[in-house]
């Protein structure tokens, strides 16, 4: 019993230390079959050190100092800095821990000197790469789209977690496809967005990663800098296999009998002739692997919240680089940016613009075995044999469909995530869902010789049924305007009102250090006067006004006529008179939001208001107005108020 208070107790000790002392914590990158980096930061004056060994109990082998290396702010006149936009005492060590076996499960542990840093815990562990060509199931996680460090994307990762456990299968690796680190990847958003919420994975399991749009921000392809390339160290010599690529934005690697190749399609020359395209040609011809996995940020294929018909990266993808990939046999292609799971029937040659089903689909089952059954393939990597795009663009952002993509077997709006395992001939993918249920499943069986005949007239899926946009209640008729439409009102963007959560909403409240502007407020859709760049950065827009009524007004006729998206809480002189679409709280602290777009204005009558009201003088009339997601591809908040007669 003693013991195990102690235990207990120990651990709690630990686990407090590792918040003190680690500003990133520990995670493993670019591991090989000899080979792992282990990562953090601190931003205390420390003496690294890193031990390991094959239990937990007995980490008797130590990373020689000059195997560790400790990068600082630029500002300290570095060599080799982090990016500036670190706080200047971040140090980040990486650790190259050397002379592994392959395939072998391995124990660490960090300490500060003589300091043991992290607890003795057997979940700080790595396992090495098999052999490159050794016949060693793999099974992997793949993630896109999911940087909001919101609660969907909680969701996800804890689904993929308690499954694995379920299980008894850990996963060997994650594969992340971009977007990582909303709205712009820089050092702060990587800390919270990324590293704190995935930290139980990542300080055992390699994530390998390819840069989206939003990491492109900050991030820069061409020469390796940004908050991007120092959270990840990606291959660049080939030291996982492959071909060395020179540059971490694009690399190859191997794991067992599987190839995987990351490219970045946002800011590289995406053309035949660019050093990307050139290096993936030359990369494939070498390979002599038998499965063969593609990843990048922007999808060939999809009609979610981005449309590959219309895109330039996604047009450049499809046209010119996924004809370099099916020539090199390519199996699967992972992507996301467009925010919804889309996974195609066996197709080759799609490549012309806009996107048909004609002549490119090999087989238009479902790919299920318990279903059509499994897609087939020749063994090896056999050119234009057929392969399977998905878009997993769904791990943590609003979700969103446009259309239907002439490709795709399964079209689903849901939160979620991939987990693929490859074992002998077969390649089997599943998408789970946040809540843990598995709403696809496919198969590639790789056997023998196959050839194919492109299906003259394939299965197409369902259309998108767009729902007809339905205005609320309609305002009484001949109401007299109170607040009319494009009136002038103050609003607080990008910060939350100072005072108690409703102090903003009184008549009395300061204003002075707002900002004036006409109604509609928002951005997106094209339908807002006073643009609020708010994507990406916030999700609650304040708005006040000031309005008299007549004398001999009937106070309960009153009446909210408004075009919003996605939710909003009015206040009349203070006191709260209305919520749509906000389940709890107010201001900051709301929570619990229901999509809607904005689809006209709808009147919302307000109910026993006439003790707040004050006839023939001063009432303030105050909105606040919140986005679902700080992603979302727009907001309105565009508000009248009438008066019934
Ligand atoms: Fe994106």
């Amino acid at each position: 019993m003693k013991s195990l208070v102690f235990l207990f107790l120990s651990s709690l000790i630990a686990s407090s230390a590792i918040v003190e002392e680690f500003s990133r914590q520990p995670y493993v990158q670019l591991a090989t079959d000899n080979s792992i980096r282990v990562v953090w930061r601190s931003r205390n004056e420390m003496t690294p050190k890193v031990v390991f060994g094959t239990t937990v109990d007995d980490l008797s082998s130590e990373v020689p100092a000059e195997q560790i290396i400790t990068r600082k702010h630029p500002s300290l006149g570095e060599e080799n800095p982090i990016f500036k936009d670190a706080p200047v005492d971040t140090r980040q060590f990486e650790a190259t821990v050397t002379g592994l076996k392959p395939l072998t499960s391995y124990y660490y542990a960090i300490y500060d000197g003589d300091k043991r840093l992290t607890p003795a815990d057997s979940s700080y562990r790595f396992k090495t790469n098999p052999v490159p060509g050794s016949d060693t199931p793999v099974y992997f996680w793949v993630v896109g789209d999911s940087g909001t460090g919101g609660k969907a994307q909680a969701q996800v990762h804890t689904a993929m977690v308690e499954h694995t456990a379920k299980n008894g299968r850990p996963i060997d690796l994650y594969l992340h496809v971009g977007d990582m680190a909303y709205g712009s990847g820089t050092n702060k958003e990587f800390s919270d967005r990324f590293f704190k919420m995935y930290e139980p994975t990542l300080r055992n399991t390699v994530c390998w990663g390819s840069m989206g749009n939003h990491e492109g921000r900050t991030s820069k392809g061409a020469t390796g800098i940004g908050p991007f390339y120092d959270a990840f160290i990606s291959p660049t010599k080939a030291e996982a296999g492959g071909l060395p690529s020179g540059k971490e934005a694009f690399y190859s690697f191997d794991w067992g009998k599987v190839h995987f190749i990351c490219l970045d399609s946002h800011d590289l020359d995406r053309r035949p002739t660019g050093e990307m395209a050139q290096w993936l040609k030359a990369d494939l011809e070498k390979t002599k692997a038998e499965f063969l996995i593609a990843f990048f940020h922007h999808p060939p294929y999809t009609k979610g919240s981005h449309d590959s018909d219309r895109e330039g990266q996604l047009v450049e993808m499809r046209e010119h680089i996924m004809p370099i990939l099916e020539s090199g046999g390519v199996d699967l292609v992972f992507t996301g940016h467009s925010h919804i799971y889309e996974r195609s029937m066996l197709i080759d040659g799609a490549y012309q613009t806009p996107s048909v089903a004609k002549g490119v689909i090999l087989d238009d089952g479902d790919g299920d075995p318990a279903g059509d059954g499994a897609y087939r393939k020749s063994e090896g990597l056999k050119p234009n044999n057929g392969h399977v795009s998905i878009v997993t663009g769904h791990g943590g952002t609003a979700n969103r469909r446009s259309g239907t993509h002439p490709v795709m077997r399964k079209i689903i709006l849901d939160h979620g995530s991939c987990l693929i395992t490859i074992a002998d001939d077969t390649i089997k993918g599943e998408m789970l869902n946040s809540n843990g249920v598995i709403r696809d499943t496919f198969a590639i069986k790789k056997s023998g010789e196959v050839t194919h005949t492109v299906v003259e007239n394939p299965w197409q899926p369902e259309p998108l049924r767009r729902a007809q946009p339905q205005a609320g209640p309609k305002p009484p008729r001949n109401a007299t305007v109170i607040i009319d439409k494009n009136e002038t009102w103050s609003y607080l963007a990008g910060s939350h009102p100072s005072g108690d959560i409703t102090d903003w909403a009184a008549p009395d409240y300061d204003i002075s250090a707002w900002k004036t502007g006409k109604a509609g407020f928002g951005y997106g859709d094209n339908d807002d006067t006073t643009e609020i760049n708010m994507r990406g950065k916030f999700t609650t827009v304040y708005i006040r006004k000031e309005f008299q009524l007549p004398k001999n007004a009937n106070l309960d006729k009153l009446g909210l006529h408004v075009s919003y998206d996605d939710a909003f809480i009015a206040y009349l002189n203070g006191h709260e008179v209305h919520r749509q679409g906000v389940d709890k709280k107010q201001g900051k602290e709301a929570d619990g939001f229901t999509n809607h777009d904005a689809k006209g204005f709808e009147y919302f009558p307000l109910k026993g208001i006439s003790k707040i009201l004050k006839p023939g003088q001063k009432n303030v009339l105050a909105i606040e107005g919140h986005n679902v997601n700080i992603n979302s591809s727009d907001f309105t908040l565009h508000p009248r108020l009438l008066l019934a007669k």
